[in-house]
C-alpha cells in the first residue's frame, strides 16, 4: 500500500478554513493540510474553463505533497471543476485517490429541514450560473422549488475584515430581500459559500426567525467522517497525527494576518507556486 498521508483541503483563498476548523472538529485525529489559492482569489467572478484549470493545478499539487483525498472546500470550485476532475482527470492521474466536494453534502439534509418545500441558496455569481444547486436539489427531491441569490459583495467584506461591521448590513440586507422577495415561500436558505458563515450574525439579524439557515461546516464534517467509515480502503492511507499545515500561493505573512479572522491559533504556513 501506498504511504498514508494528511487529508487536504482546498480553497480559494481563506473561506474554506471555515470548514476545516469544523471537519477537524469532528476528526481531529488525521493530519490535515490546507491550501488556499489566495494569490488568484476569489473564483467567483471567473469562467468555467480557468476554475477549472486552477483548481486542476491544486489538485495534482495536493496529490503531489502526499495526499490521497482532497476536499473542495470551495464552493465555486465544487460547482465548476469537481465533475470534469473526477470523470476525466483522475482516472489518468490516480485511479486511486479521489476528490470530493461540498455541493452534495449540503443538500441531503434539505427536504427534511424545509416544510414548504421551497429552498434558497445563496452562493458567489460562479456558483449561481453554474446552476449546481437547483440541479443537484432536484436530482434528489424533484419536488423542492430552488430560488438562488448570487451576493457578490459578500466574499470582499469578509476578506477585507469588514463583516462585522455596519457597512454589512447594508449588503446582507439587501441579498436577504431579494431573495426573500422572489420567493416568500423560502422557509431554509443554504449558504452556499465558504465564507458566508462568517456573516452569520448579520444574515439571521435581517432574516426571518423561522427560516432555517443551514452552514456547511459541521456538514461536510460529519459527511467525511461517515466516507470514511464506508470507505475503509481510503481511510487507512489517511494518516493520523493530528497536524494541520497550511499552505498558501500568496505571501505567507498575508495569509497568517487574515487567517486569524477564520482561524484560532498558531498557523505553520508554507508559500507555494501552482
Ligand atoms: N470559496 C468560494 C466559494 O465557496 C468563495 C470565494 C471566491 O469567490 O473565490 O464559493
Amino acid at each position: 500500500m501506498k504511504q498514508a498521508g494528511p487529508i487536504a483541503v482546498f480553497d480559494s483563498g481563506y473561506g474554506g478554513l471555515t470548514v476545516l476548523d469544523k471537519i477537524r472538529h469532528h476528526l481531529p485525529q488525521y493530519d490535515y493540510i490546507y491550501l488556499g489559492d489566495n494569490a488568484r482569489t476569489p473564483y467567483g467572478t471567473r469562467s468555467f474553463e480557468v476554475v477549472y484549470e486552477y483548481t486542476l493545478e491544486a489538485v495534482k499539487k495536493l496529490f503531489d505533497m502526499g495526499a490521497h483525498l482532497v476536499i473542495l472546500a470551495c464552493n465555486t470550485a465544487s460547482a465548476k471543476a469537481l465533475r470534469n476532475i473526477q470523470q476525466k482527470d483522475l482516472p489518468l492521474i490516480d485511479p486511486e485517490r479521489r476528490v470530493l466536494g461540498v455541493i452534495r453534502p449540503s443538500i441531503e439534509m434539505v427536504d427534511q429541514l424545509s416544510k414548504s418545500k421551497h429552498v434558497g441558496v445563496l452562493g458567489t455569481v460562479g456558483t449561481v450560473q453554474s446552476e449546481s444547486y437547483p440541479i443537484e436539489i432536484n436530482k434528489l427531491f424533484p419536488e423542492v422549488v430552488v430560488t438562488q441569490e448570487a451576493c457578490p459583495m459578500w466574499v470582499p467584506l469578509v476578506e477585507n475584515n469588514e463583516f462585522k461591521k455596519e457597512g454589512a448590513d447594508y449588503f446582507v440586507d439587501q441579498h436577504i430581500k431579494r431573495i426573500l422577495t422572489k420567493d416568500s415561500l423560502i422557509d431554509t436558505l443554504i449558504l452556499g459559500c465558504t465564507h458566508y458563515p462568517l456573516l452569520m450574525d448579520k444574515i439571521r439579524k435581517h432574516l426571518p426567525d423561522a427560516i432555517n439557515v443551514v452552514e456547511q461546516g459541521d456538514i461536510v464534517g460529519e459527511s467525511l467522517k461517515d466516507y470514511l467509515m464506508r470507505h475503509p480502503e481510503m481511510e487507512k492511507k489517511c494518516s493520523k497525527g493530528g497536524t494541520v499545515h497550511f499552505y498558501t500561493t500568496e505571501q505567507t505573512k498575508k495569509f497568517k494576518q487574515t487567517a486569524g479572522i477564520f482561524f484560532e491559533g498558531e498557523l505553520n504556513v508554507e508559500h507555494v507556486v501552482l
